[in-house]
């Protein structure tokens, strides 16, 4: 039975999207995602000191805002969450609601975490006996673990991290040689991890040169991080065979050809990316990650699955989704403070957990809809608001244009900018013949 705290989540999501602006930041008050604080904070426009930009990069000439919204009726391993999104793309945030009404109503959501290291690589480009350098590595393993801990990763290993092992991987040249690439893996805590292993790679630099006799070449993180994947599996019950016939053979298309797989991911990362950005994580990783897992058996794919499993439809996503909670732009930027508080997460785990999880929801939202009504109807529909303005027109004129869009959009099943002008060049030309 759900909570009285559940309850009040799905009470106060009823009816989110027809509230105007300051109720919605009521109703998040209510729900406590949002303090007095935040709220006074966002309604003056979440203003940030371009002194802060300064702390991030260089040559700073101002800030670039997006919009920043929230996903509702989300419930994740059978808690309720208030999901913030940064992004300018119409229909993410509706359509991401949209589903995880349709979730909570019919099915499950569940998440975890296989494997928590990331990996940084030492490259030795030419080993004249790959053979002799993967044994001395073995050899020494133990020792440059605790060195790297003991000099480097002590305040992870403080936190219950740290560096973990050492690998080597044989790498074909391609002229008949081999390279070394020694993987060194870290377990990150709460962060993303991004310094910290580069700076262990660095730092065994020197000892695997003294060991091995041999030129390192370059160290550097690696994005493909299959020993930290993120599982999300949703579970619908009681849809009508057909849609789960449509939806499955959705996935298919993704599984199978890369074309398809390329905006079927897209679709997924809708979901992730505006989150990653609203905690202020490092997007071009994890979508790095996503793809590159995406193609780990040599071909493009679909990073989620969708099945039927007798009366359900099982989907499910698993891919690497690294970011952090603590350190950088998200504990400096106050949004993406503000963001990570109202998502009430407390682990770099869990964070990546949910974005598992919207990728994925937002995912079955697309293949839904493609597979039915089709994309457009809806897209446009949350479109018609912005081709109105986008065509000039006053406030007091867009309930009539966004009338007459809709009319033409339920008509020719197509609607554009330039129907938009060529409506608002009517209706002042009727006024104008209305005027006395
Ligand atoms: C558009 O931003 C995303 C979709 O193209 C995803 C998909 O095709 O699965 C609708």
């Amino acid at each position: 039975m759900a909570s009285k705290v559940e309850r009040n989540f799905s009470e106060l999501f009823q009816g989110f999207s027809k509230l105007d602006r300051e109720e919605r930041l009521a109703r998040l008050q209510e729900m406590g995602a949002l303090s007095g604080e935040d709220v006074r904070f966002l309604r003056a426009g979440a203003h940030v000191p371009i002194e802060l930009a300064e702390k991030f990069i260089e040559n700073v000439v101002g800030f670039f805002q997006l919009p920043l919204g929230v996903a509702t009726n989300f419930e994740i391993d059978g808690r309720s969450r208030v999901i913030p999104m940064a992004v300018e793309e119409t229909s993410i945030i509706a359509a991401a609601s949209k589903t995880a009404k349709w979730v909570r109503e019919n099915g499950s959501i569940t998440t975890e975490m296989r494997g928590h290291e990331i990996i940084g690589q030492i490259q030795i480009a030419k080993v004249s006996d790959f053979g002799h350098v993967a044994e001395l590595v073995k050899l020494h393993e133990q020792e440059w673990v605790t060195a790297a801990n003991r000099d480097v990763a002590a305040g992870l290993v403080s936190r219950g991290g740290g560096v973990k092992r050492i690998d080597v991987r044989r790498v074909e040249r391609g002229d008949g040689k081999a390279m070394a690439v020694l993987h060194v893996f870290a377990d990150p805590c709460d962060a993303m991890g991004a310094n910290i292993i580069n700076q262990v790679c660095e730092y065994l630099k020197g000892p695997v040169e003294l060991a091995t006799q041999e030129k390192v070449t370059m160290c550097i993180l690696s994005n493909l991080v299959d020993s930290r994947l993120t599982r999300a599996r949703v579970e619908m019950l009681g849809l009508e065979a057909e849609l789960m016939e449509r939806i499955e053979e959705a996935s298919l298309f993704a599984q199978q050809d890369p074309y398809r797989a390329a905006t079927n991911n897209k679709g997924v990362l809708n979901g992730i990316d505006p989150i990653l950005i609203a905690t202020g994580n490092d997007w071009r990783a994890v979508e790095a990650g996503v793809h590159s897992y995406a193609t780990r058996d040599g071909r493009y794919r679909s990073i989620t699955c969708w099945k039927r499993e007798q009366n359900r439809l099982v989907g499910v996503f698993e891919a690497p989704v690294v970011l952090g909670v603590v350190g950088g732009v998200t504990t400096l930027h106050p949004t993406a403070k503000l963001c990570l508080k109202m998502l009430q997460v407390k682990s770099a785990e869990e964070l990546s957990r949910i974005c598992a999880a919207v990728g994925l929801v937002q995912n079955l939202g697309a293949l839904r809809a493609l597979t039915t009504v089709g994309i457009i109807e809806g897209h446009m529909k949350l479109h018609i608001k912005n081709l109105t303005l986008g065509a000039g027109a006053l406030e007091r004129e867009v309930p009539f244009v966004q009338k007459r869009l809709e009319e033409i959009l339920s008509l020719h099943k197509r609607i554009s900018l330039s129907n938009a002008i060529e409506v608002l060049k009517e209706l002042r030309a009727e006024r104008a013949r209305e005027l006395p």
